[in-house]
């Protein structure tokens, strides 16, 4: 069985690496759409459209689930890709809100995006369809190319974290939930500044989400790569994240439908 996997670019290896963990013999096709990322600040319209288009090109593989690790993504597409797929879409909303309600005691729960994500209001509606949790949601748009550019252990990161988290932790949040692909990777940074704060990593979630859910997701292990792009924070990441699996460039005009 293979399982599709895909971002606006290099932030969903994170989902890539667990989903990996988690199946080591599922055949995974990851897609980063570096050519366009980032989508966190693109409308409705346009973060729809380029999900549909990668979303059509990892179905060529046969796929037998879609995962849409990218959170803006999964946001403003995740409905529209269920209505026009005929295999089961999972996103990174639901399986993030599940983890958080089971964990927090006060019923604070912050949640931490980028602007679209934030924006949308996906992981607040959820939460609170789900209980009377007090939801506290903050944009933090520095902590993607801090990512990319390495700088996770660098002085002015710890000064960012503050600046961004500060506002909502005041609120008495016991709980937060990383809404971003990229922000797993300052998740220990997080936590040496917020010991007290429980953090959910909605990479993992979605992984264990997937596991619950019973798929046989046996295969040959193969694992492959996409990108729309070269991109060196990709490369950086990549080895970092995932080793040594080698990148395969798509041509963009490949998967765009205008
Ligand atoms: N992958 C995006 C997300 O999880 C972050 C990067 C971007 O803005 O495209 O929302």
């Amino acid at each position: 069985m293979s399982i599709g996997i895909f971002d606006s670019g290099v932030g969903g290896l994170t989902v890539f690496k667990e989903i990996s963990k988690t199946f080591p013999s599922a055949d995974i096709y990851y897609l980063g759409d570096t050519a366009r990322v980032p989508y966190g600040n693109k409308s409705k319209e346009t973060i729809i459209r380029y999900s549909l288009e990668c979303a059509n090109y990892l179905v060529g593989f046969d796929i037998d689930i879609l995962v849409v690790a990218c959170n803006t993504a999964s946001s403003y597409a995740i409905n529209v890709l269920k209505d026009s797929l005929n295999i089961p879409v999972i996103g990174v909303i639901n399986p993030g809100v599940q983890e958080a309600v089971k964990v927090t005691k006060n019923k604070k729960i912050g949640v931490i995006g980028t602007y679209g994500t934030i924006r949308s209001n996906s992981y607040k509606n959820r939460l609170e369809e789900l209980g009377e949790y007090q939801v506290y949601q903050k944009a933090c748009p520095l902590f993607v190319p801090i990512v990319e550019e390495g700088l996770m252990n660098h002085k002015i990161t710890k000064l960012i974290i503050k600046e961004y988290l500060e506002d909502i932790v005041s609120k008495g949040i016991d709980t937060i939930i990383l809404g971003c692909t990229h922000y797993p990777l300052l998740k220990d940074k997080i936590k040496e500044i917020y010991p007290s704060i429980t953090i959910i990593d909605s990479s993992k979630a979605t992984a264990n989400y997937i596991k619950k859910l019973g798929f046989d997701l046996s295969g040959s292990g193969n694992r492959r790569i996409f990108i729309t792009d070269e991109s060196p924070a990709f490369e950086n990441l990549k080895s970092s994240v995932v080793g040594s699996i080698k990148l395969e460039k798509i041509e963009l005009s490949k998967i765009c439908t205008l």
